[in-house]
């Protein structure tokens, strides 16, 4: 990788407007080992009285996502909501198809509404459009959001729960373009049905949001011409279009890795350029949203498919360990996201625990904080307010899967209330980068806390302590100096700045 020195410079003035919250969000879906011992222990010793884990509690508290979606993924294509409210012990045991695995719906649609209220986050729910229809997206609405007085919001009530949930954001159905869905179908069937189903559930309440199904990997045959034509029908009834992107390290290529988040930038990118094509045909000047509601490194290479998973109660394990150099991408990830926050104004990190994800358990033991924990759990807490437009000047370097990219990628938030600045930097170079922050359009520039978190060769970090290691250090040799900072950024890594400003900004 290339070498050299690289600047970057901030203005309190050069943004691109507020973050929306909602970017930081996560995934449950009843998969694997996510919900059941993941979230959900009614034996476990630290379980509440609902039965969730007490543990995992104070971690998604300290990972801080904003914004929880449910209950699937593949999952959902398959599942009869319904299973899921009552008494519990009157509750079938279903065959789910999407992962081959017995569902016993201890949890549904209140305990996890329940637990999402307690720990503070937005509920994103996604209705099925698989083997589901208009009836049942609409009625589910009605459960969720009708304060009393109809047939689901009066059962919802029996349930025990007297308020409604008021849940805003909702999916259409999930991965429908994909083949492994239940219930796949063509862009012009799906396309019909999620406005169908999307103006039945808006008259159920008309406040909701609506999010459809864009494509499920930028390299699906069909991407761009089904969000086209998904769009084209259901333009006037959808608020966002959903994109969803896994990222691994292919062969040993390591530099395609590492630049994932450039990878990202240009899925994100192309969607926009066709979500606005569709805009200018209707003579829209709206700017329709994104919602990149499953996003992660997750090694899918190493999983055979549901079809060769016995079928069992958990399903499938997807528990992928994670080495610093996938928290390294997942920073950048977050970095991309950012960068590209004026239309990507929802976002979920697939999955909360145990299935790709931030958070382990063990049945009946510990939980604890994977490597990509740390860049989630900074990026969630301290990227505040404005997104300012980071003007990166940085060499290029080659990559065999996604050509040159930036070797630095950087992205930083700035709130005018508290001054505070959140620099985000990624390195993906192989040796040590020079980065000159210029912001002398701030005045006053106190760092605070400069945190960094570089690749090694070591591989997975199995178990609690070892993923410790992948905890962020403080970078050394931090300058400020005539309205420039230096970072010293050591190969493969990212950092996280913290400064404080006395900066506004228009
Ligand atoms: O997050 C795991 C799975 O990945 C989801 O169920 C599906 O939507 C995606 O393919």
């Amino acid at each position: 990788m290339a070498d050299g020195s690289v600047r970057i410079s901030l203005a309190p003035d050069d943004h691109r407007g507020v973050v929306d919250r909602r970017l930081f969000g996560s995934f449950v879906e009843h998969m694997g080992r996510c919900v059941y011992t993941g979230i959900y222990e009614p034996d476990h010793p630290t379980a509440d009285e609902a039965g969730f884990r007490g543990d995992v509690a104070e971690l998604v508290d300290e990972l801080a996502p904003t914004l929880v979606r449910y209950p699937g993924g593949n999952f959902v294509s398959g599942y009869d909501w319904r299973d899921g409210i009552g008494p519990v012990a009157e509750r079938p045991r279903r065959l789910d198809l999407a992962w081959r695995s017995i569902e016993t719906n201890q949890v549904g649609t209140d305990e996890f509404l329940r637990w999402a209220a307690r720990r503070g986050v937005e509920p994103m729910m996604a209705v099925n459009l698989g083997t589901g229809g208009i009836v049942d997206a609409a009625q589910l609405v009605e459960y969720c959001n009708i304060p009393e007085g109809t047939f689901w919001s009066d059962r919802r009530r029996r349930n025990g729960s007297p308020s409604p949930y008021d849940v805003r954001l909702w999916c259409l159905g999930n991965e429908m373009d994909g083949p492994w869905q239940t219930g796949h179908t063509d862009a012009q069937t799906y396309g019909e049905l999620a406005t169908a189903a999307g103006r039945a559930m808006k008259l159920v309440d008309p406040t909701i949001e609506l999010v459809a199904c864009g494509s499920s990997h930028h390299h699906m045959p069909t991407f761009g011409y089904w969000e086209s034509t998904v769009l084209e029908h259901a333009w006037d009834v959808v608020d966002y279009v959903s994109m969803h992107a896994y990222y691994q390290e292919h062969d040993g290529d390591r530099a395609s890795f590492l630049a994932s988040g450039a990878a990202m930038d240009r899925f994100i990118e192309d969607v926009v350029a066709t979500v606005d094509a569709v805009a200018a045909r209707k003579h829209s000047r709206r700017r329709l949203g994104i919602s990149f509601d499953e996003w992660n490194v997750w090694y899918q290479s190493r999983f055979a498919g549901p079809e060769n998973t016995a079928v069992d109660v958990s399903g499938p394990r997807i528990e992928d360990v994670y080495s610093k150099l996938d928290a390294v991408v997942v920073g950048d990830l977050l970095v991309s996201l950012l960068n590209h926050s004026d239309r990507v104004r929802v976002a979920c990190q697939a999955q909360l625990v145990n299935v790709i994800a931030p958070i382990l358990t063990e049945p009946g033991g510990a939980a604890w904080r994977q490597s990509i924990f740390f860049p989630m759990a900074t990026t969630f807490t301290t990227a505040r307010g404005r997104s300012l437009t980071a003007r990166v000047s940085t060499p290029e370097t080659g990559t065999a899967r996604h050509g040159d990219v930036p070797v630095v990628a950087a992205a930083a938030t700035h709130d005018p209330d508290s001054g505070q600045v959140a620099l985000f930097v990624t390195n993906r170079a192989t040796t040590e980068t020079r980065v000159d922050v210029e912001h002398r359009a701030f005045g006053s520039w106190t760092v605070r806390s400069a945190r960094v978190l570089a690749a090694d060769d070591k591989g997975p970090l199995e178990g609690a302590e070892a993923a410790e290691l992948a905890r962020p250090v403080e970078l050394p040799d931090v300058r400020t100096e005539d309205g420039t900072t230096t970072l010293r950024m050591p190969p493969e890594s990212w950092a996280a700045v913290l400064v404080d400003t006395t900066a506004g900004g228009a």
